[in-house]
């Protein structure tokens, strides 16, 4: 709900829990007056003279705007007296950048603001639109705001007008500001590299600005786009935090500025490093959406509300919550080296074991028998596979199999036939040897015809053959950001209009395919983001499938999204990226933790390993409504911990799954109590392993002894309501 009191020059929004109010001071400046527990409309005009008349500036005495410095801003800008990070900087004609942005006016309507050519919060809700101008420009800016009744989730982007003739250049346009007020806060990020994505930091937020960033063009293995301030006190469960999360998979920067006496500046949007878009007059330049998330259920309340927000607003309707098929993946079974023998022996087995689909992974087009060759010949080659895909598919069909297909639309090879036809298509400046990466280089997809080239051959393919599923992988980062195609003062414009293009491309062809489920990829989970989950429903979360390291990548991922986003198999051991054997039993039982899958060489199981896959993906499909839609609560973290463990718990607590792994085990090793989480106190559960018939109540405050485990051993519970 958004009430405007015209006597206060006071907005109050409401979502979930929490209260967002913003006030006009005086001297017109839009100030934050409280972003945290729900108050009553009532309480807005003693939190106005409570919070915001310390830093109000609200005279035009001459020194009014220094004041600026201190006030909490809405979208602060730069060169005018705050002389903290600007979320704007226009660089003018005559050379100017300074900006001061005042109220104008305002309008409240119901929906979400259209954000074209990018991902988005979907619909419903309602938006409060702030129009500021600057007083010594032609700009104004309109600050967007949605809420929606029952969630935790306020989304914001900004709209950046040229209402003038003369154009300027946007040296920085953040989505969004927000100063909070003093404290003691840590900061939260997920951070890593390939094979080893999202893993949780927490460290007390120190004075001057902390930055994360991606500099890639893709959200990035290193860096996600999410953080979180969490208030001094705040655990999983109790204390207040705030997330930040952007809609979107390009290049971005979010900063926390602690200032001397201890407020708060958060705000990003897209990474300002290098960005340079000109804005000609009249022109209008709009920026991904951001996602704010208060709890004062800690992290892991602050964690369900963006969960729910993703399942609502951002991942395809139509895929929601629609069963995901559990998939056989022939990557780590072969790589590139296989043949129809090779595949169709993993397809025969797939259908024995239960498994719903069959994905054929890199190497089946061009000349492709490794990294080196053939990205962009989205043709089927003969050779490798006689009788081309068809052969294929018709095997998968034989066995009652789906059959689904890997792509890197976004790439090209050196060696293929499309970078002999087009060598001008690959992302380089003329005159200086690009850097490959993974022996590859990046398509220039600011430029519409490829693009539309890319959309063609890809979408043949699907055409053609019976496809339906298709996981789209992207496996390095952009260097020598440059369009051939661009004049020079757009370059600047490279990175944006890159993401662009991409996001152009998901979604003409999830459009043209509606009946295909695509998964996302980036070298495992290097371009995991709600923007990509907004066509892609589930993301291949790491290559790392090793049990233990897994739980950690999961554990990490699960801050920011949902488990029915994290694509998650069970692989060969000794595993390929850490040497690990951890045992079958524990690898599943991982795996169930999100749309699940198996990543190896099923023909080569024992009879042993058959059996227990078999009973794995009937155990599955007992749970996989909880994995779509149930809520998380994380009881044992694995970062701190000598246990991994998390409990998924159905909206109406009827039902329960928790899954849990040790680490190492240790001799003579003290019991540790587990306590369960989110079950209704006053009801009756049993759990099923354990033959225990309990209180939710008793569960979740006595609670159970962790298992005494072994090395990676594991355990699931299924537990279910008495009535
Ligand atoms: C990286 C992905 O993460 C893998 O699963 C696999 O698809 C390879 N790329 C194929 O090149």
């Amino acid at each position: 709900m958004i009430v405007y009191n015209e006597k206060l020059k006071s907005f109050h929004l409401t979502g979930g829990r929490f209260s967002y109010v913003l006030y006009v001071n005086k001297a017109g400046f839009l100030q934050n007056v409280h972003y945290g527990a729900r108050v009553q409309e009532s309480d807005v005009a003693y939190l106005i003279g409570y919070r915001a008349s310390a830093y109000a500036p609200d005279s035009e005495d001459k020194n009014c705007d220094m004041a600026l410095n201190e006030m909490p801003s809405e979208y602060s800008s730069y060169g005018r007296g705050d002389y903290r990070e600007p979320s704007l900087i226009a660089l003018r004609r005559d050379g100017a950048r300074m900006s001061r942005l005042r109220y104008a006016s305002h309008k409240i309507f119901d929906g979400v603001p259209a954000v074209k050519g990018m991902p988005h919060a979907r619909g419903g809700g309602s938006t409060l639109a702030v129009t500021l101008k600057d007083d010594c420009s032609a700009l104004e800016i309109v600050l967007h705001y949605t809420v929606w009744e029952e969630s935790g989730v306020l989304v914001r982007n900004v709209e950046i007008v040229n209402t003038g003739s003369e154009p300027l250049v946007l040296e920085k346009a953040f989505s969004f500001c927000c100063d909070l007020p003093e404290g003691e806060y840590s900061l939260l990020r997920l951070c890593g590299s390939w094979a080893r994505e999202r893993y949780p930091e927490t460290a007390p937020l120190a004075h001057g600005v902390t930055r994360l960033q991606s500099l890639r063009g893709a959200s990035s293995h290193q860096v996600n786009p999410f953080t979180a301030l969490l208030q001094k006190g705040c655990s999983e469960e109790s204390g207040v935090c705030y997330g930040v999360q952007l809609i979107y998979s390009g290049s971005f920067a979010l900063t926390a500025e602690k200032t001397p006496v201890g407020t708060v500046r958060l705000q990003g949007g897209i990474q300002d490093i290098g960005f340079l878009f000109s804005l000609g007059g009249g022109e209008t330049f709009v920026t991904p959406q951001v996602m704010l998330t208060y709890s004062n259920e800690g992290t892991g309340g602050m964690l369900r509300s963006i969960h729910d927000f993703i399942r609502a607003q951002i991942v395809r309707p139509d895929c929601v919550y629609k069963r995901r098929p559990v998939l056989v993946n022939n990557w780590e079974a072969t790589y590139f080296d296989f043949d129809n023998e090779k595949l169709f022996a993993i397809i025969d087995e797939a259908a024995q074991l239960g498994i719903d689909t069959f994905v054929l992974d890199d190497g089946w087009f061009g000349k492709r028998d490794d990294d080196r060759s053939g990205l962009g010949d989205w043709f089927v080659n003969q050779n490798k596979l006689k009788g081309g895909l068809q052969a294929v598919i018709d095997r998968c069909k034989q066995r009652g199999l789906k059959f689904g297909l890997w792509f890197e639309p976004e790439m090209i090879s050196e060696d293929s036939d499309l970078y002999r036809a087009h060598p001008d298509w690959a992302v380089k400046k003329e005159g200086v040897k690009p850097v490959c990466g993974r022996n590859q280089l990046v398509l220039d997809f600011t430029r519409k015809e490829i693009v539309d080239y890319v959309f063609g051959v890809v979408g043949k393919v699907l055409r053609e053959n019976d496809i339906s599923y298709v996981k789209w992988d992207m496996n390095r980062n952009i260097t020598e950001v440059y369009s051939a195609a661009l004049p020079p003062e757009k370059q600047g414009e490279f990175m944006h209009r890159y993401i662009l293009g991409v996001y152009d491309l998901a979604e003409r062809l999830t459009a043209a395919f509606p009946n295909v489920f695509f998964e996302g990829c980036a070298g495992g989970g290097g371009r995991f983001d709600a923007g990509m989950l907004y066509y892609f429903p589930q993301i291949w979360t790491s290559d790392d499938t090793d049990a233990w390291e897994r739980a950690k990548i999961q554990w990490g991922t699960s801050y920011a999204y949902p488990l029915s986003a994290m694509s998650c198999h069970v692989s060969v051991c000794p595993n390929h990226q850490t040497g690990r054997t951890i045992s079958f039993e524990t690898r599943g039982a991982v795996a169930s933790l999100g749309a699940t899958g198996y990543e190896l060489d099923l023909s080569k199981m024992t009879k042993e390993d058959k059996e227990k896959t078999k009973a794995q993906i009937a155990a599955y499909k007992e749970i996989d409504e909880l994995i779509l839609k149930g809520d998380l609560y994380r009881l044992s973290d694995p970062f701190e911990g000598k246990y991994f463990c998390e409990m998924v718990v159905s909206k109406d607590k009827s039902r329960a799954y928790v899954v849990g792994e040790r680490m190492l085990y240790m001799p003579c090793d003290y019991d540790v109590t587990l306590c369960l989480a989110g079950l209704d106190g006053e009801k009756t559960y049993r759990i099923r392993e354990l033959n225990i018939t309990a209180s939710g109540a008793a569960l979740c405050t006595v609670g159970l002894k962790f298992p005494r485990l072994l090395d990676f051993g594991s355990w699931t519970w299924h537990i279910e309501e008495v009535r």
